[in-house]
């Protein structure tokens, strides 16, 4: 199957369109050769009738089947009523062969935010199942569920992108193709593959890029996606993945060492500490023999001495090496000096034998918004880099890949341009501490993991408060989640290794 996917056309005035790109690449369509089009939305520029008239007629020439959904920019002014009328149904799904399409409106009227509702959700999870002899799974929806690199700030995330990533990940959809943030990345997770593409036509490009679109070939030992930039600057990227089905592991090879990852003790006299849960967590992980204990932030409820000392009197019956990472409630108040007191420094580290670990302060005062910065993120991937042949390890407070039964924020603001660097240096580990659940997937082959809440009655989990334990042996990672309570274990996932022993 041979797809070319193409995003973000913006077809309007001369000021955002530029009609070439887009006429270069219908023409090469029609060409032939291909099984599909694909366009993920932001057809329009405003919404305006005269422009979808315009993108009807242009689309018309296509003899390829097509699928398409709008965007943010076609949901302006009423734009749905004409999307409707001009295009097509907003949302569906298309049967070709062995594939499954499945086309989503993620769109808000006159907000460039995203939202797939409780319906929708539904519609998808239910065409998934009804589809679920297909083999070629593929998702078709504007807004990226994962941050994109070189997009500036992290926004316009969708709000249930947690849950959309849970849901595609357990379905092993295929392919995800979306646009919006006009510029092209790819990732593979757990062996789905999240392709977003720059903007075709518009002249709203970033970080001098210039337009593109993508093709991408499924066939049944591969997924080969290519993003050709065409105009000015002619360059080809290429990314490859096998397609021969998820790998069973049986040989891990010897264990290396053990992680023990907590976050949001939010400790406290208040009965929202739970100090039950907490003490049975203690207790068990000092029998667990941890080599080291990973704490993700949100140690106290908030940054004041009563809270502080208390949770200084707590932190120090582990047994094991702890280092710490703030959240930002940690540094409220007179957290920021209080933390330096009773925990140490504000990016903390740890060497182990053949494993480092790296912290990364993310957390400001009286905010949830979190940022790396360019000169931290600098810092960190040089210090990294000289870290060589060994397993590489960055915990921070705030959450890179969204956290499902979570509202996702997009709080890490360079969440896009961190995650891209991360996997390109090969960090094998990172750990987060967000929005207390627990979730782990593997993008590309670095392994992310976010912990629940250890010990707060604010958790979101039906598992319980829990804590993870990443088990590191020569060929694999192998991530699960104990309750604090009553130590029942459940896995998240086992990896195989980046840098194999
Ligand atoms: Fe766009
Ligand atoms: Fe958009």
């Amino acid at each position: 199957m041979k797809i070319l996917h193409l995003s973000d056309t913006h077809i309007g005035s001369e000021k955002y369109f530029d009609r070439d790109p887009l006429i270069h690449v219908l023409n090469k369509l029609n060409e032939g050769g291909y099984d599909l089009l694909i366009h993920s939305g932001d057809i329009t520029q405003e919404g305006k009738e005269e422009h979808f008239i315009e993108a009807q007629k242009l689309l018309s020439k296509v003899e390829t089947p097509c699928v398409t959904i709008p965007g943010n920019h076609d949901k302006r002014s009423g734009g749905i009523a004409l999307y409707k009328k001009y295009i097509g149904p907003p949302n569906g799904t298309m049967e070709q062969d062995e594939a499954i399409v499945i086309f989503v409106d993620s769109c808000v009227q006159d907000s460039n935010d995203g939202r797939v509702g409780m319906t929708k959700f539904n519609m998808i999870s239910r065409a998934l199942r009804e589809y679920s002899d297909k083999t070629i799974k593929i998702l078709v929806i504007h807004h990226h569920i994962l941050p994109i690199p070189m997009a500036g700030r992290e926004r316009n995330v969708l709000s249930n992108a947690g849950d959309l990533l849970d849901l595609f990940l357990r379905f092993e959809v295929d392919l995800v193709l979306s646009g919006h943030r006009h510029y092209p990345n790819v990732y593979n997770i757990n062996n789905t593959v999240f392709v977003n593409a720059g903007t075709v036509s518009g002249k709203k490009t970033r970080y001098g890029d210039v337009n593109s679109y993508n093709e991408i070939d499924i066939d049944e030992d591969k997924l080969r996606v290519q993003t050709n930039r065409f105009i000015n600057k002619k360059s080809v990227d290429v990314k490859e993945y096998p397609r021969e089905g998820r790998r069973i592991f049986y040989d891990f090879g010897e264990k290396r060492f053990r992680i023990i990852h907590i976050s949001n003790t939010f400790i406290s006299p208040s009965t929202k500490f739970r100090q039950l849960h907490f003490l049975n967590a203690l207790k068990n992980i000092n029998s667990l023999e941890g080599n080291v204990l990973v704490h993700c932030g949100g140690i106290v409820e908030e940054g004041i001495p009563r809270d502080y000392d208390l949770a200084k009197n707590y932190m120090d019956r582990f047994d094991l090496p702890v280092v710490y990472t703030p959240a930002g409630r940690d540094m409220n108040y007179l957290g920021y000096d209080l933390y330096q007191e009773h925990f140490g420094d504000i990016d903390q580290s740890f060497t182990g034998k053949n494993f480092y670990l790296q912290g990364i302060a993310s957390s400001q005062y009286d905010s949830p918004i979190g940022i790396i910065g360019e000169t931290q993120r600098e810092r960190v991937f040089q210090k990294l880099r000289e870290k060589q042949n060994q397993f590489k390890c960055i915990f921070l407070h705030h959450n890179v890949l969204p956290i499902p039964h979570a509202r996702e924020k997009g709080l890490l603001e360079d969440s896009g341009d961190f995650l891209r660097e991360a996997v390109d240096e090969k960090v094998d580990l990172i750990l987060t501490g967000t929005s207390s659940h627990p979730f782990a997937a593997s993008v590309e082959k670095t392994v992310i993991v976010n912990a629940n809440s250890l010990s707060s009655v604010y958790q979101r989990s039906l598992f319980g408060n829990s804590f993870n334990v990443i088990d590191v042996y020569d060929e694999a990672i192998v991530v699960s989640e104990i309750n604090c309570l009553w130590k029942t274990r459940r896995l998240l996932g086992i990896w195989e290794r980046n840098n194999k022993k």
